[in-house]
């Protein structure tokens, strides 16, 4: 392919992504309101290293210094756009439980439909922090005002204690009446939410993401061995019941972020609203194994299907069998998604265990033997043109890459890690057609990577934990001429 042809389209949107937990802590006060909080605090799990010992106190102080990042984004990236996210906990620290919002259910008793009008309005504007939506409002203005326009992302996994007790559920889960996503009440606070910030927050948002990673929720709080998220349980059923309910929640959230946000804060139009999944690729272990070939099948319709069939199909294939019977189909639920956000990074190696019992507890994944991470991660740049392309063609929305990037911490791989998935993201988008409308790595920085803390290093700028200094890492020069230029 000649130097001309490999452009990116006009008005592509460049970018860093971060998220609240991970970065806005660091300087002033706590929030330790959230599940995420008392989890990685939490001394058992930190003497069975199900979490790291560090906690977001040290981060990199964004909530403060947010307006010198973006000048970093603008000036030294030549980033177009943000990817952040509204903390739940910080807006609604106390229960918003008794706000009455009209909750219509299906035949199943699930809910379908959640009304949140102008009482439940007013009720909400009595709870919520003030000076927390202030700040939000200073922190989308300042990215604004760095020409970045700003992707909001409403659900980055931390949810308040008074929904989610996930020391109280690992320990009894029975016992308590605060279960997080494993609860229906907890979609209901979630379409309260999605309703303040699309009215408080909309007339400076038009783009929008529900929910990040569902898969990654469940999965890592209901079903690794590890149990390294909120809860840590370890049960097949569990981590199904998530899974449902953050499709839902997606819907109730979708319907009230339109509903409240009609004002256009960009070309954009009013309320561009997706839903954030992490589609990786999966291979079998032992290609001539027909276990390995049938568990790494199993797996990519799992992790990566599953949650997408329920938003755009209402197909809830509860029992797993890859079919979806009658008493498996909710068309009511589906409720729209104008667009998918993919997160990608690596390639996984399928292995069958070999052990009687469930199917998602009998496999695992061969440890990466090649082109390795830090974290142990395959770099399989052509999985990025495989997942886009499968996303676009099964569900045939735009595509943002909400976050691609590399744990890194020598500063020897990220330039050939970044240019090696653009050239193959440039190809889905020319060669093969699919309208992708921007790219955002992870991460603009360094920070809080959720129960391994700061040794994983994915920011295209180091942090000094003390001092708060950002120091570039190789990938900014070369990220910025890609970005100015708008080719590779
Ligand atoms: C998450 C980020 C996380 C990154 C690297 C994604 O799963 O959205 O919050 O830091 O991967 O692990």
């Amino acid at each position: 392919m000649s130097d001309r042809e490999r452009a990116f389209p006009e008005g592509f949107l460049w970018g860093t992504a971060i998220s609240s937990f991970q970065v806005e802590m660091g300087r002033g006060k706590p929030i330790d309101c959230t599940d995420w909080w008392a989890w990685v605090h939490d001394k058992t799990n930190i003497d069975v290293k199900r979490v790291s010992g560090d906690t977001p106190t040290n981060g990199p102080g964004f909530w403060e210094l947010y307006d010198q990042d973006f000048e970093m984004a603008k000036e030294e990236l030549a980033s177009n756009t943000i990817r952040l996210s509204i903390d739940w906990g910080r807006l609604f620290p106390e229960s918003t439980r008794d706000v009455d919002a009209k909750v219509r259910r299906d035949l199943w008793n699930n809910v379908w439909e959640v009304e949140v009008d102008k009482d439940a309005m007013d009720q909400l504007s009595k709870k919520v922090d003030h000076d927390a939506v202030e700040r939000y409002r200073e922190i989308i203005n300042s990215a604004k005002s760095h020409g970045l326009t700003p992707m909001v992302t409403l659900y980055h996994w931390p949810i308040p204690l008074w929904l989610h007790d996930p020391i109280a559920c690992r320990d009894d889960l029975a016992g308590t009446d605060k279960k997080g996503w494993l609860m229906q009440d907890t979609i209901v606070e979630f379409a309260k939410y999605s309703a303040y910030v699309a009215k408080e927050l909309g007339d400076i948002i038009d783009l929008y993401c529900t929910l990040n990673e569902p898969r990654i929720t469940s999965e890592h709080g209901y079903l690794t061995e590890r149990g390294e998220f909120p809860p840590g349980l370890n049960d097949p059923s569990l981590f199904l019941l998530c899974l449902k309910h953050l499709a839902i929640a997606h819907g109730v959230s979708y319907q009230q972020v339109k509903r409240w946000d009609q004002i256009e804060a960009s070309s954009l139009g009013p309320a561009t609203v997706g839903i954030v999944a992490v589609l990786q690729t999966y291979e079998p272990n032992d290609p001539k194994s027909p276990e390995d070939v049938w568990w790494a099948k199993y797996i990519d319709y799992v992790y990566n299907e599953w949650n997408l069939n329920a938003v755009f199909r209402g197909d809830y294939d509860m029992n797993l069998n890859q079919m979806v019977e009658p008493w498996e189909q909710m068309p009511h639920q589906v409720k729209g998604c104008d667009y998918i956000g993919v997160n990608y990074y690596s390639n996984w190696h399928v292995k069958h265990k070999g052990q009687e019992g469930h199917p998602l507890l009998d496999f695992e994944f061969a440890p990466c033997t090649g082109d390795c991470t830090d974290y142990g991660w395959e770099i399989h740049p052509k999985g990025l043109r495989h997942v886009v392309n499968w996303a676009y063609q099964r569900y045939r929305r735009p595509i943002y890459v909400t976050e691609n990037g590399v744990a890194d911490a020598k500063d020897d791989t990220r330039v050939r890690y970044l240019t090696s998935h653009l050239d193959e993201l440039q190809k889905a988008i020319q060669i093969d057609e699919v309208p992708v409308k921007g790219y955002y790595y992870w991460s603009l920085m360094d920070n809080m990577e959720w129960a391994d803390g700061y040794k994983v290093q994915f920011g295209l700028y180091r942090v000094d934990r003390k001092t708060k200094e950002r120091t570039p890492t190789k990938a900014v020069k070369i990220f910025r001429e890609i970005a100015s230029a708008n080719r590779l």
